[in-house]
């Protein structure tokens, strides 16, 4: 599995010819290391309906004819603007072409800002975890610390997590090397930082706090990738 950093919170997974992206947020994203009509791919998965994860799905969905993947609500919203998706709720995976999709829980909010001023019920944001090629990654989205993220590191022997570590709207990096250590993944690299200024942090600073916990981290400049 070769997992690649776009910026954010985005991130290509490729193995076995197959390639995802999750929470694409290209154009309007000044890290962004991939143009959204550079990016191809056999599925979009979706963690919530905020701006800074979804605003690219649809154009990537519809140049590439897949679909999106996402909690039921916001999977609908995309069938509405005429794409192909597939809805799923918390605690549910299924087996797509590509590989396994299972929703986890994410502590967060969820709607997304139409441009008539109003938001939308996009149902629960989430986290993802992704099985393709025999590897799994755990893509946690937009998250408070939660003491079930314990659960998923107990029920699932994860290869690659990717957390955020932005603070301000999801954990900051203490609570995250916490969220690690109970994840317990091969090696974990963190997103939602330093793209906006309220979300400033030093990404390695994060990696030392893992170390101390005699866990594996590394961080991702946008464009650079990993191999698992
Ligand atoms: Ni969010
Ligand atoms: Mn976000």
């Amino acid at each position: 599995m070769k997992i690649t950093f776009l910026g954010h919170a985005t991130t290509l997974v490729e193995a076995g010819g197959k390639t995802v992206v999750i929470d694409p947020f290209l154009t309007h994203n000044p890290s962004a290391s991939l143009k959204a009509e550079e990016v191809k791919a056999d599925a979009v998965l979706l963690t919530h309906g905020h701006g800074d994860h979804i605003s690219d799905a649809l154009q990537i969905a519809k140049q590439n004819d897949c679909p999106i993947i996402a909690m039921v609500e916001l999977a609908n919203h995309f069938q509405s603007l005429g794409a192909k998706t597939h809805g799923l709720n918390l605690g549910g995976s299924y087996q797509f072409e590509f590989g396994r999709v299972k929703l986890t829980l994410a502590f967060h909010s969820s709607g997304i800002d139409l441009e008539d001023g109003s938001v939308k019920y996009a149902g629960e944001p989430s986290g993802i975890l992704l099985t393709m090629g025999g590897k799994t990654f755990y893509h946690a989205g937009d998250t408070a610390l939660f003491g079930d993220m314990k659960l998923i590191g107990e029920m699932h022997e994860i290869d690659v997590a990717a957390l955020p570590i932005g603070d301000n709207f999801t954990m900051g990096p203490e609570d995250a090397a916490v969220a690690a250590s109970w994840i317990k993944a091969g090696v974990t690299f963190p997103i939602h930082y330093n793209t906006f200024p309220v979300i400033q942090q030093d990404p390695e600073r994060f990696v030392k706090l893992l170390e101390e916990k005699q866990l594996r981290g590394q961080v991702l400049q946008p464009g650079q990738s990993l191999e698992v």
